[in-house]
This record gives C-alpha cells, sequence and structure tokens, in this order.
C-alpha cells in the first residue's frame, strides 16, 4: 500500500518511521514533513490545513490511505475532503474533530454518554467567570474553549491570575471553560477507533511542562515513556469500557462517527480515573515512545480502522522494552521560540545504541544544513530493557546534541524509572507521592501558580 502522512513533527517523524517497517508498506510520503522525514521519504511543500489541496495531492499520488497527524486540518475538514474522493482517511471529519476544537463539545459529549471527567462550565463573560471559579475554588483550571496546542490551560491558585487568563481568552473573542481541579497523575491513552470498534495502545505519560519538577508554562509536551507500570491494572480497560467505547457510541448515534485515534488523557484522581481531555490525534510526544515499542505493522492497523474492519484486525503486539523520549527545544519555547539555528550531532546521536532521533520543528537551509523551525526541535528516543535504561540512552543521546540556546527537562520518567509514583488512595485521599522539592511531578497540574503561555 501507498501512504501519505499529513502534518510537520515529530509524531508524523515517528509515524513515517513505523510505516517504513511495515512489509505490507510500498511506498510512503510525506506533506509538508521535516528536515528529518525528508531523509527519509518523499516529501511535499503544501498547506496541509487547506481540504482540497491535500486532496488533490492524495489523489495525485495515488495513494491507498491518508495518515492526518495534527489537529488542524482535521478541525479544517480535510479527512472529510480526502474521503469523499474516495481515498481511506485515518482520521476524524470536521464534526467528530470537534472533540478536540471545542472544549465545551467535549463537556457535552461525555455527559450523554456518561464518561467520568472534571465538573466544569463554561463562561463566556467575567461575571460568569468569577462565578464559576467561586463554584469550584482553588487550585483554579481555566481553559480556551477552542485550539491551543495544548498551551491555553491556566492551572493556579492565584484567582486574579485565572481571571486574567479568561479575559484574555474573551478578548480573543472566545469562550472559556472552567472546571474543578483534577488530583492525581497523568496518563495518556490512545484508542485507535474505526465508528464502531475500539483498539487501545498502551499508555504513557507526558510531561506538559517546560521545566523540571513541573514547573514554568506548559508547552506540546517536553518527554514521555512507555510503558506506564505503575497505573493500576485494569486501566486499559476500565477507559475502554467507561470512556472510549461510550464516546464512540455516542459519536455514531450523533451521525458523525469517530475514525481515527481517541487520545484519552487521564487523570488518576482519588475519586477515580477522569478525562482531563479528549484529543482526535496521536499525542506528541507520547507518539514517539508508543510507536518505538509498537510490533505490530501499523500501515495494515490504521488502514482497518479507515476502513471500519478494527474488528478483523490482530492482537496487538509489543516490544518488551522501555522507551524513553527527551524533547529539545529552542531558546524561549513556548513563548516566542528562536529559530534558523544549526543543529549539530544528530548523526553521532543517531548511532548510539537504542537510540534514534526524530525531527520536529527542523528544516534544511539553503546550504543543506538542518536547522531549527519551531519550538519543539527534536525528540531523542531511548529504548533499554527498563525505564532506568531507556532513560539513559536517551540521555546520552541528548548530550550530543549542539544547539545553541536549547532547552531540554532533566527529569523525563525519572521518578517513574524509581518507582515513585503512586495513585492517590481513594479511601483516604491522600496526594501522590511529594519530591524534596515539594512538586509532585506526576501531578504536573499541581505546580499551580504558573503561567501558560499560549502558542
Ligand atoms: P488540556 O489542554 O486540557 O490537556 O490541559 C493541559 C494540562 O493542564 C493537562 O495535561 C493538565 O496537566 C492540566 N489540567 C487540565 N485540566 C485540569 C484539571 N481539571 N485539573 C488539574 N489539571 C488540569
Ligand atoms: N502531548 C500532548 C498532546 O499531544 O496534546
Amino acid at each position: 500500500m501507498k501512504v501519505l502522512v499529513i502534518g510537520p513533527g515529530g509524531r508524523e517523524h515517528a509515524i513515517v518511521r513505523s510505516l517504513l517497517r511495515d512489509p505490507n508498506v510500498s511506498e510512503v510520503h510525506a506533506a509538508p514533513g521535516n528536515a528529518g522525514i525528508g531523509r527519509l521519504v518523499p516529501t511535499h511543500d503544501i498547506d496541509a490545513n487547506e481540504p482540497a489541496v491535500v486532496t488533490a495531492l492524495a489523489t495525485k499520488l495515488g495513494v491507498d490511505l491518508v495518515i492526518v497527524g495534527p489537529e488542524a486540518p482535521l478541525a479544517a475538514g480535510v479527512a472529510d475532503a480526502v474521503r469523499d474522493a474516495g481515498i481511506a482517511v485515518f482520521g476524524p471529519g470536521k464534526d467528530a474533530a470537534q472533540l478536540e476544537a471545542s472544549k465545551a463539545f467535549a463537556k457535552q459529549v461525555m455527559a450523554e454518554a456518561g464518561v467520568p471527567t472534571a465538573m466544569a462550565r463554561v463562561a463566556s463573560n467575567a461575571a460568569e467567570a468569577e462565578d464559576a471559579l467561586d463554584t469550584f475554588g482553588a487550585p483554579y483550571v481555566v481553559k480556551d474553549d477552542g485550539l491551543a496546542a495544548g498551551k491555553g490551560v491556566v492551572v493556579t491558585s492565584d484567582r486574579d491570575e485565572a481571571l486574567a487568563h479568561a479575559q484574555t481568552c474573551f478578548d480573543a473573542g472566545g469562550d472559556v471553560v472552567i472546571e474543578e481541579f483534577l488530583d492525581g497523575p497523568e496518563v495518556s491513552l490512545f484508542v485507535l477507533c474505526d465508528g464502531r470498534t475500539v483498539v487501545p495502545l498502551a499508555p504513557a505519560q507526558d510531561f506538559k511542562r517546560i521545566f523540571d519538577g513541573g514547573q514554568g508554562p506548559n508547552t506540546g509536551g517536553m518527554g514521555a515513556y512507555s510503558p506506564v507500570d505503575w497505573a493500576p491494572a485494569g486501566l486499559v480497560d476500565e477507559v475502554i469500557a467507561r470512556v472510549a467505547q461510550p464516546t464512540v457510541d455516542e459519536m455514531a448515534h450523533r451521525g458523525t462517527p469517530f475514525i481515527g485515534v481517541l487520545y484519552c488523557g487521564l487523570a488518576l484522581t482519588s475519586r477515580g480515573t477522569r478525562v482531563i481531555e479528549f484529543n482526535v490525534r496521536f499525542g506528541d510526544p507520547e507518539t514517539q515512545v508508543v510507536l518505538a515499542r509498537l510490533r505490530t505493522p501499523l500501515g495494515r492497523l490504521l488502514l482497518a480502522a479507515a476502513k471500519g474492519a478494527l474488528d478483523e484486525a490482530e492482537d496487538l503486539r509489543w516490544a518488551p522494552e522501555s522507551a524513553v523520549a527527551v524533547v529539545v527545544a529552542s531558546e524561549n519555547y513556548p513563548d516566542a521560540p528562536r529559530t534558523g539555528q544549526r543543529i549539530r550531532g544528530l548523526r553521532k546521536a543517531n548511532a548510539l545504541e537504542g537510540v534514534h532521533v526524530l525531527h520536529a520543528g527542523t528544516r534544511l537551509d539553503d546550504d543543506g544544513k538542518t536547522v531549527s523551525a519551531g519550538g519543539r526541535v527534536l525528540a531523542v528516543v531511548g529504548m533499554g530493557l527498563d525505564l532506568e535504561e531507556a532513560r539513559e540512552r536517551a540521555y546520552d543521546g541528548v548530550a550530543l546534541i549542539h544547539l545553541h540556546g536549547s532547552q531540554h527537562r532533566r527529569d523525563i520518567a525519572a521518578k517513574a524509572a524509581r518507582g515513585e509514583i503512586s495513585v492517590p488512595n481513594p479511601r483516604t485521599g491522600a496526594l501522590p507521592a511529594v519530591s524534596a522539592t515539594g512538586a509532585t511531578e506526576a501531578t504536573e497540574a499541581e505546580a499551580a501558580g504558573v503561567r501558560t503561555a499560549r502558542a
């Protein structure tokens, strides 16, 4: 089969890499891709948010499957247009993509489907916002209703700061969702959906804040690891039964079937598992670790999802190894990342045992040199017998990379590797283990009082 992958980032590099290992896949194209993807497959410099443009490219290339990586093209209706042209596409249509594009919509669907999530209120003006903040109390959680690349959420104990974020969203013409604070560690679970049947991948954990210990503003994600051995046995089955299947059933019932990956962002709280957010695509950088461990051929699996045939898919097979991804970000990310800097050491890092480097925001400059082109520049993935070995390898790779002013977190998977993450006990309501610095890595949101930058 011939496959076209839409998107520019580390997630798409990971997808392309996995597709190239699938014996069923004969040809892969990417649009627009990045410098790393361009070393593997032909790339096409198009506006990937334009449904007609993507459809024309897919038709011209004669692909059997289009895989849409990011949320923006999905929210713009790219999957609908490609599907209308008779080409199989992995990714939801515009209506189903509202599960991510509107947090208020997602809350409605969850309420209808009985999915456990934080209590929430939508506010359209300052008075409504104040009322909602006082209903739930501190720590306050204020979310931009629309797409904000993971950066539209402020969690803070400072009521004025919470109100100020709400006001910024109102000034930009949007609503906010204000909700109760969820304690407990976070887990990302990707569930493949074909409109009816759901198939879970392995859980991963993401690190949302820019600085070690869960400090600083939210980012798109600074690192990830899988497996998540500290998660309770039965978590995946519980999420399928109480979250993914009811949501997919509700979307089918509404006449907007969900095809693609339902990203369940979960908090394992003292009152049980709660959905923090839905996304309608693979997470970045979690995909970099999840796909590094997946042994089932990816192309055939995603084609089955696109064609409504997941019930016939084989059982998934996983590598026994652990995977850790450390994101190397540009200077000044997430505020106003400085780009255009030379990146050195890629070949050396890639040559290390158990290490591969995935590109995110990179491009080739006029001299054919690899330079930074975005906030998150690379994800260095380490594979090892356990999390400790995987993280050592990932950090050995990071140490070989030279990018002026770059930043990375030093604590990706550290607590999990040391066995220091626990789920709050429902009976006692105890919070997860607190580190010497007083920060609970597992609950990044716990680092309340931290300002959030918007993309
Ligand atoms: P979202 O864009 O909804 O995923 O939110 C980004 C991050 O903000 C999440 O990964 C959490 O760390 C934090 N967050 C969002 N909602 C809540 C909540 N209700 N309680 C605690 N933290 C939250
Ligand atoms: N890593 C978080 C996301 O992809 O939204």
